[in-house]
């Protein structure tokens, strides 16, 4: 039941993938208005900020493009109410993180958000609005949301407009650091929905850059769980590499020549294929699990298990990591000072949520160690928020180490018996070692748990070297 030709968007939502993906089609469509509104106020007056380079979400290619769009036809405002109001389309792309507590704790995600926006939309639109799931949802979710909008007819809303609602699911498949390029120039654009006017009124949007073959459309529960099916396809690839990478350890094979070599075949690709600490993110583990608890729901439990075993076993590699660190410092990192280059769970953004740093930083601290952190994106204060301690406080009576924060990388490692990299920042292909390791206390070692270092560099220097899936150095 489309009236006219859309016009006006809002996104709800102004986070990794809100604030991208928005920049991205405001860009390419300049007959559009687009309003990205979210409830975080300071959030909003970063992305409105006269300072290009604090923007909330750091992206290669993103600062450029807000410099060009911003109060052009993009706007960024936390007045929800009439963002929602003049909107003939409304992406929903709000945090939908798993639930910590409640039925389905630990796997199902908190839809809480999602519902919170369906009920905003439901009170505040006004004539034919169509509504796409941006998010990651489990799947169904398109039904929960389309209860919510239709029982606004029965309410006593405040604004008793005449007004109906279409229903389409948008998946997102960017990944963060080449989010602009991925959007840009995606492998596909997945529109799932029931009603013909409403997709075509998405795909005309699309088409303006994205070729008409890379538009596919399915119906609403396929788009809804091919987003869950991919993310757990490369997340189990990461893990397979992973997985051989501690059977190359083990025998003195090399994991990259063995992922040159199984790459070739057409049929596997050399893409995904890079063995690191594990996996992290806020997609891969979260996604993986909604599937697990979708399959139990359903009563499938060997496609749940063999699921699960995925997640589960990326937690395990990321703690061998952490005890492999231990027990080549003689068993024990206490009091001893490791510096750890990267934050965040992968190279080009600031977002670190399930970070592999997270989880070997917090084993190093519970063994004792000072930890000197060098980011050159994320934050000091999100750093004490993920570990949950401050910056150079002990915690009481814990026995366990400290940490603080020092962004230039030769003078943190004054001193240090360890360097670990966990994130494959350009910046630490290129560092002089021969610098380095002339700071550092001996026996001095090197961690690279993303195997960027180049051995030819290292191997007359005095320092021991440990590289992912490598066994020759150790
Ligand atoms: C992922 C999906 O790629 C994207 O399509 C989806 O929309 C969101 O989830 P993202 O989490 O941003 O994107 O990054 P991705 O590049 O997929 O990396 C995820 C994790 O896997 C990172 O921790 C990364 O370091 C790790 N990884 C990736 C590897 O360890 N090895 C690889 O070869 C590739
Ligand atoms: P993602 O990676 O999926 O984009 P983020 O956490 O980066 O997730 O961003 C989600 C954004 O959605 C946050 O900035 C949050 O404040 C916002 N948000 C959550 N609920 C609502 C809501 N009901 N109305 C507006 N914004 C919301």
């Amino acid at each position: 039941m489309l009236k006219k030709k859309v016009k006006n968007i809002c996104c709800i939502g102004a986070g990794y993938v809100g604030g991208p993906t928005m920049a991205v089609i405001a860009d390419n469509c300049n007959y559009l208005n687009i309003t990205v509104v979210d409830i975080n106020e300071e959030r909003i007056s970063k992305w409105n900020s006269s300072d290009f380079d604090n923007l909330p979400v750091y992206e290669p290619g993103l600062k450029e493009i807000i410099k060009r769009v911003r109060n052009r036809n993009l706007f960024f405002t936390i007045d929800l109410k009439n963002s929602i109001k003049n909107a003939d389309m409304i992406f929903i792309s709000v945090n939908t993180p798993t639930k910590t507590s409640g039925f389905g704790a630990g796997y199902a995600s908190d839809l809480k958000w999602v519902e919170a926006s369906a009920r905003q939309v439901a009170q505040n639109a006004v004539g034919h609005t169509i509504v796409i799931e941006k998010s990651t949802l489990p799947v169904r979710t398109a039904k929960v949301i389309k209860q919510i909008l239709i029982s606004s007819f029965d309410e006593e809303f405040e604004n008793k407009t005449e007004k109906s609602f279409s229903i389409l699911s948008n998946p997102e498949f960017l990944a963060e650091g080449t989010a602009i390029e991925d959007l840009n120039n995606p492998d596909r654009v997945l529109i799932g929905g029931d009603e013909e006017d409403s997709i075509n009124a998405l795909k005309n949007i699309y088409e303006k850059w994205v070729p008409e073959d890379k538009i596919i459309t399915t119906n609403l529960w396929s788009s809804e769980l091919s987003k869950l099916a991919a993310n757990a396809f490369l997340a189990q690839r990461i893990s397979s590499i992973n997985s051989i990478s501690a059977i190359c350890e083990a025998t003195g094979a090399e994991v990259n020549e063995v992922s040159n070599a199984i790459g070739f075949d057409s049929r596997i690709g050399f893409k995904f294929l890079s063995a690191g600490p594990g996996f992290g993110g806020s997609c891969f583990k979260k996604d993986i699990l909604n599937l697990v608890y979708l399959c139990r729901y359903f009563g499938l439990n060997e496609v749940a298990e063999y699921w699960e075993q995925v997640v589960k076993f990326n937690e395990w590699h990321t703690k061998r990591i952490s005890k492999l660190i231990v027990e080549k410092l003689f068993d024990t990192v206490a009091l001893k000072k490791i510096l750890i280059l990267g934050f965040s769970y992968k190279a080009n953004t600031n977002d670190t949520r399930e970070s592999p740093a997270i989880k070997i930083v917090k084993d190093l601290l519970e063994n004792g160690a000072e930890i000197i952190i060098s980011d050159p994106q994320v934050d000091p204060d999100i750093i004490a928020l993920d570990l949950g301690i401050e910056e150079n406080v002990f915690k009481n009576g814990s026995g366990q180490g400290k940490w603080r924060y020092h962004k230039d990388i030769y003078e943190a490692a004054m001193g240090v018996d360890a360097v670990v990299i966990i994130t494959e920042w350009k910046v630490y292909k290129s560092l002089s070692w021969h610098k380095l390791v002339k700071v550092m206390r001996k026996p001095a070692w090197l961690f690279d748990t993303r195997s960027i270092t180049n051995y030819e560099e290292l191997k007359d220097l005095d320092i021991n070297y440990w590289s992912i899936g490598n066994s020759n150095y150790c």
